[in-house]
């Protein structure tokens, strides 16, 4: 027994940096090269930059920190963890609907997710083939929406990307994630170097530097609020059960307050860091970044395509992009998978054909929001791309890390929760018990309220 709670039937990492390399692995995505690079430059540059930064201190630091302990104590699908504490501490097991958010969350956010790294995978090819030089925007923006015109095209990559991260995830924790893990994290880290110091090569670096981090407080509307705050949700893989699935598989000893810093300045040192590589890329070349998300598919092509050797770097920019997203995509299925190899002892690899499955088909839905089906904007004029997107970031998300912070702040005993986290000095604790009874809560809170107030007045 002793052993069985310091294990878990699906593997264990086989160290505790191997956790935080996997933590990381997940945060580090799509989110940080594609989405805060240009949600930034649209919200006010560095006065969002500010919120954002404040939303991941006063919110995904603890919710961040809850989340991982409840995995590591229960040592089971989030489903199960969750309903496991709540049983020990005699509370409802209606708690472990945060785990089902997570299921249902994680398997809707890959659907989309993986539909634009499959995009990126398309331009991996692409830019290395040199279909971009001499390219100018216009020609870029006309390949880009010929591209995500096409169905085929779209759901060729998009089922190439889902069919390896499902083959990867099928063959388990060690065989699957960890190898995936340790391939490709050295390489993420080294080419992110590589496009940094070929942006600064090329002489654009202080005009990126300036668009990124001007202060506009003019372009911070309200609803940039809301947008940092699912953002910060979003980059840290929080909120939904993913992290909590790989807390389940970290070493007993392995502290988890070491491992959350980590895991939170890598992510949004690699979040900066991007940006100014891509900002300083573009405007080496002498060019405004197209704001939205075209800033990686229509500008980046074009200023690759027009510096010495671009095809060479722009290859290995989506390349790593590419790198990023899949070792994010592989733990958006962990919640669901571990939970169904839980409840029915089918095989890892036949539940994880049948999620996979089930995502592609739902992923459908986002493959075809860009042509067959893009006039079908059933509310808000989102398409069904958007509405995915939008429903998880800045709903599902958000609820969840609330859900998260009151069950560890009101429904646990602080003592055991202290100890679970190993906090030694009693300010410390003050502290902890501060960030996630009152600051998290209240802020994700208030962020709604906000939200909502500005929906019904209107702007
Ligand atoms: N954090 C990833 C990114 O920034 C996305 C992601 C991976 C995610 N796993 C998640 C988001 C789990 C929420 C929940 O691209």
């Amino acid at each position: 027994m002793a052993e069985n709670q310091n294990q878990s039937r699906h593997g264990m990492w086989s160290s505790g940096a191997l956790f935080v390399l996997a933590a990381v692995g997940s945060a580090v995505g799509l989110g940080n090269i594609w989405k805060f690079p240009y949600i930034t430059g649209e919200n006010g540059g560095g006065a969002f930059l500010l919120v954002y930064l404040i939303c991941i201190c006063a919110i995904g630091f603890p919710v961040m920190m809850a989340e991982i302990m409840l995995g590591k104590q229960g040592r089971m699908s989030p489903i199960n963890s969750v309903l496991k504490l709540a049983r020990d501490n005699n509370r409802s097991p209606m708690w472990s609907l945060i785990g089902w958010a997570g299921v249902v969350g994680g398997i809707i956010i890959l659907s989309f997710y993986a539909v634009v790294a499959g995009w990126i995978t398309y331009y991996v090819y692409q830019l290395f083939s040199g279909a971009f030089s001499g390219a100018d925007s216009a020609a870029t923006g006309a390949a880009f929406e010929e591209f995500t015109g096409s169905p085929g095209k779209l759901l060729l990559w998009f089922s190439v990307f889902m069919a390896v991260t499902i083959f990867v995830v099928a063959r388990g924790v060690n065989k699957g994630l960890e190898i995936a893990i340790r391939i490709c994290m050295p390489l993420i880290f080294v080419l992110l170097v590589v496009m940094l110091i070929y942006g600064i090569a090329q002489g654009g670096f202080w005009d990126g530097f300036n668009y990124m981090f001007h202060v506009d407080f003019s372009k911070l509307k309200l609803n940039g609020l809301l947008v940092a705050m699912g953002h910060a949700f979003f980059t840290l893989s929080i909120g939904m059960g993913a992290i909590m699935a790989y807390g389940a598989y970290m070493p007993q000893q392995e502290s988890i307050k070491s491992a959350v810093g980590i895991i939170v300045i890598v992510d949004t040192v690699v979040a900066l860091v991007a940006g100014l590589a891509i900002f300083s890329i573009v405007y080496a070349h002498g060019m405004n970044p197209s704001a939205g998300p075209g800033l990686l598919f229509v500008s980046a092509p074009v200023a690759f395509g027009n510096l010495p050797l671009g095809s060479l770097f722009g290859g290995l920019f989506f390349l790593f992009v590419a790198f990023a997203a899949f070792t994010s995509a592989i733990s958006l299925t962990e919640p669901a998978l571990a939970y169904f190899v839980e409840k029915t002892n089918v095989k890892r690899w036949k539940v994880a054909f049948l999620l996979g499955s089930a995502t592609w088909v739902l992923g459908l839905g986002s493959v075809f929001s860009y042509n067959l089906w893009e006039e079908f904007q059933p509310i808000f004029g989102w398409t069904i791309f958007d509405l995915l997107d939008k429903l998880t970031t800045w709903f599902f998300m958000p609820l969840g890390g609330l859900a998260i912070a009151i069950f560890v702040g009101y429904f646990l005993p602080w003592k055991k929760v202290k100890e679970y986290l190993e906090i030694k000095s009693q300010w410390a604790h003050y502290v902890w018990v501060a960030l996630i009874c009152v600051v998290a809560p209240i802020s994700i809170l208030v962020v709604f309220a906000l939200t909502i107030v500005q929906h019904f007045l209107g702007q």
